[in-house]
């Protein structure tokens, strides 16, 4: 069911942990499934994600998904951060069980929110990013009614 990328990235998630005074944080949720994330990125002043690691309470695709695009955004700009969606991130991953495409979600979402913080304490705007939902399933629940 899980390929073996998904399964390594499980079994041995790269970047686990927190970097204190980190240049953005961002915790994202699915209230559905009450998973939670949370991104820390360590940018420099030329703009380039020097380290970058993550927490969750989340399960096995989300811890999987959020290891690889760990290693994704690691060592490059901004820009090239905003580029690694979840599709990117599934895609490296040799894929996911339809049913666990959300979770790879929390990764993405995440990165967005720690950008952002980073963007607001620095007073800057990033070019292409809007503020990021707190919250993966609202956009899911509003169709659910
Ligand atoms: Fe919640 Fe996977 S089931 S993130």
């Amino acid at each position: 069911m899980y390929s073996e990328k998904v399964m390594d990235h499980f079994q041995n998630p790269r970047n686990v942990g927190e970097i204190e005074n980190a240049s953005g944080v961002g915790t994202v949720g699915n209230a559905k499934c009450g998973d939670i994330m949370r991104m820390f990125l360590d940018i420099d002043d030329n703009g380039i994600i020097q380290d970058v690691k993550f927490k969750t309470f989340g399960c096995g695709a989300a811890v999987a998904t959020s290891s690889m695009a760990t290693e994704l955004v690691k060592g490059k700009s901004i820009q090239e951060a905003l580029q690694v969606t979840n599709k990117a991130v599934m895609e490296a991953l040799d894929g996911l069980p339809p049913v666990k495409v959300h979770c790879s979600l929390l990764a993405e979402e995440a990165i967005h929110a720690a950008l952002w913080d980073y963007a607001q304490k620095k007073g800057i705007e990033i070019e292409g990013l809007s503020k990021p939902k707190s919250d993966i399933s609202e956009g899911e629940e509003e169709e659910d009614y």
